[in-house]
């Protein structure tokens, strides 16, 4: 593969999974807010999603992860981008709420760690999402934003604990 592919591909990730990276890291400013499963709890009497999941989240992720992609629109002057991306964004958050079920239903409390589900439930989700939205997303491109988004949780988390912002390096 020569440079100018590898670059390519980088481009198409960047691009087309910003809105929903952005969708999905945007929720965490809400500290406190109105659970989606209205603290209701599932047959296995566990919480269907818990509280790390607001409809205040749904809110804000959905605000910044359509302001990414407004901006493409204004930026290339072409509003397809709306096409794919309105659906990356809600598959986004979608993903991340199955994530939570999923979590739930394997007895993970609410922020407990899961690896790779926690990085990639909302990748999932999005990549359905532009799919839904009429784009045949490269293999590669799906292969660069796995690797990319796995790469800046065990990063950003790196950090945060050199930082002393949290408590395990993880
Ligand atoms: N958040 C929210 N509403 C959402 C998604 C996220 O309010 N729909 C906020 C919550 O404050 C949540 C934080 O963003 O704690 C981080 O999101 P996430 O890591 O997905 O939640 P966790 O707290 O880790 O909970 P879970 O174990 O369910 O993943
Ligand atoms: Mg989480």
């Amino acid at each position: 593969m020569d440079g100018n592919a590898l670059i390519g591909i980088l481009y198409y990730t960047f691009m087309y999974y910003l809105p929903a990276m952005t969708a999905n890291a945007t929720p965490v400013f809400i500290r406190r807010g109105r659970p989606i499963d209205a603290r209701k709890t599932f047959v296995d009497g566990r919480r269907i999603l818990g509280d790390g999941k607001t409809y205040e989240g749904l809110i804000v992720g959905t605000y910044f992860g359509i302001t990414v992609i407004l901006a493409y629109v204004i930026i290339a002057g072409n509003i397809s981008y709306f096409y794919w991306g309105i659906p990356s964004v809600i598959g986004a958050l979608l993903g991340d709420m199955l994530g939570s079920f999923i979590k739930r239903r394997l007895d993970i409390p609410r922020g407990g760690k899961a690896f790779l589900l926690d990085q990639l439930d909302f990748f999932f989700g999005a990549t359905i999402g532009i799919i839904i939205g009429g784009v045949l997303l490269d293999i590669y491109v799906i292969l660069c934003g796995l690797i990319i988004i796995v790469a800046l949780h065990v990063i950003t988390n790196r950090i945060a604990y050199e930082l002393k912002l949290k408590d395990v390096p993880w």
